[in-house]
């Protein structure tokens, strides 16, 4: 029975979506390290992680029967993504699963600080009325300007007009505008007519600090600036000047450019203590139900992997997508992207006898990756062939009769 590991609390969703397909689930609350993380690497087919286990070149080298590397999260910078792949083993995340929780988030946010929620809710804390309609907008009518429309972004503007604001946004990318959203030609037209900014690109060179003193004088006087992308994006002294200055009239912040490791880390800021500033621990996709989303869309993308070799979403290999074995046999051959390598394979079918039904072959960089359906299952003996072929990393039979089984 194929064997999965999942570690550090990865949602209840995973391990239901792992055993319906056949597997068998063991979990383990906290993160590992070292001896303990190689006894996992070894002992299983598929391993599950969020951030805090670090798989380094050192620890992939123990993972000799690691068919594929869950991150049950977004990113996967703790895998050392071309250790991985040299060892042909495919990496999945789940890019897209906390999106929504983000926009609600900025939505939100946008209709807090355009009635100045964050000092009202301070003072009130404080046992002072603040009654008052001065310098409290509905954002019905307001608009509303996206630097990124991306998944977040597009998904922030699709939102926002259900409530009756304007939607520009501003995209280094041409993309298709949802709703009556309208593209800007740059930053600064994006921001000049804008009551509430709000950002959702990629930490990126070009994105450091790309809302500056400059930009920020941009602004329409009083707008709103709302960050839950990367802590890079803003320089957080160019804003709290500009809050300080009312240019800006609030902002909300849920990404720093230095943020603490863990919740026992003190929290430091020059945005502290600003009027209608809300601030918050990199929360923007942190909800129960991303959890559940990730855990359902990774556990998806291993058994769709494990079962008939898609690819589809790795992070780090060639994207192939080949759908259900229809065929006796499918076999997979994980290569060093060199000349031959598919020549090679195809003798040794042909020499059996084996009849090619249909083969995909993509590469990446250094990696091959082929595909193919055969009319009748290779012997014992042949699979040692094939897998000893120049180059081959990795090589798997799915047998028809075992694929649906994860066996
Ligand atoms: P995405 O990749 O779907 O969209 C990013 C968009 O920004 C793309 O359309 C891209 O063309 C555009 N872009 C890139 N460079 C640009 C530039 N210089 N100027 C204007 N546009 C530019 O990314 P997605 O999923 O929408 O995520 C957006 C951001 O949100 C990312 O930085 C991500 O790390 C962050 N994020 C934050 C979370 C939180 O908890 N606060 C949770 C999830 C994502």
């Amino acid at each position: 029975m194929t064997k999965v590991m999942l570690l550090e609390n990865i949602h209840e969703s995973a391990s239901e979506r792992l055993a319906e397909a056949g597997l068998q689930v063991d979990r383990r609350a906290g993160a590992l390290a070292g001896g303990e993380l190689h006894e996992v690497l070894a002992a299983n087919e598929l391993i599950g992680i969020r951030s805090a286990t670090h798989l380094h070149a050192e620890d992939i080298r123990h993972a000799a029967n690691l068919l594929s590397i869950g991150c049950f999260c977004i990113g996967t910078s703790q895998v050392d993504l071309a250790a991985a792949t040299a060892a042909g083993i495919p990496v999945f995340n789940a890019p897209f699963s906390n999106t929504r929780s983000v926009a609600e988030l900025v939505v939100s946010e946008a209709v807090m600080l355009l009635r100045r929620i964050p000092e009202k809710n301070t003072l009130a804390h404080a046992g002072k009325w603040a009654k008052g309609a001065a310098g409290a907008f509905e954002a019905r009518g307001k608009t509303l300007a996206i630097v990124g429309y991306g998944n977040i972004g597009s998904q922030v503007g699709v939102l926002a007009e259900a409530m009756g604001m304007r939607v520009v946004y501003y995209d280094v990318q041409p993309r298709l505008s949802l709703g009556s959203a309208k593209a800007a030609g740059s930053l600064a037209d994006a921001v000049a007519h804008a009551d509430v900014v709000t950002l959702h690109v990629p930490a990126t060179p070009r994105t450091r600090n790309m809302i500056d003193a400059t930009v920020l004088a941009a602004f329409k006087r009083g707008a709103m600036l709302i960050n839950a992308s990367r802590g890079s994006v803003v320089d957080i002294a160019a804003l709290a000047q500009a809050l300080r200055d009312g240019r800006v009239g609030g902002a909300a912040i849920d990404v720093f450019p230095s943020e603490p490791k863990s919740n026992k880390d003190a929290f430091v800021s020059e945005l502290q203590n600003l009027p209608n500033v809300l601030l918050t621990p990199h929360i923007g996709g942190s909800t129960e139900e991303a959890q559940q989303n990730i855990g359902v869309e990774v556990a998806a993308k291993l058994v769709n992997y494990l079962t008939t070799g898609a690819t589809i979403g790795a992070v780090n290999f060639p994207e192939v997508d080949p759908g259900p074995v229809d065929c006796p046999a499918r076999l997979l051959n994980v290569h060093g992207n060199a000349p031959g390598a598919l020549a090679a394979l195809n003798t040794l079918l042909a020499r059996e006898g084996i009849n090619i039904a249909g083969q995909h072959l993509e590469t990446r960089g250094t990696t091959g990756y082929v595909v193919t359906d055969l009319d009748k299952a290779p012997s014992a003996e042949l699979e040692q062939a094939l897998a000893a072929l120049p180059g081959v990393l990795r090589l798997r039979v799915l047998r028809r009769d075992e694929a649906g089984a994860a066996s």
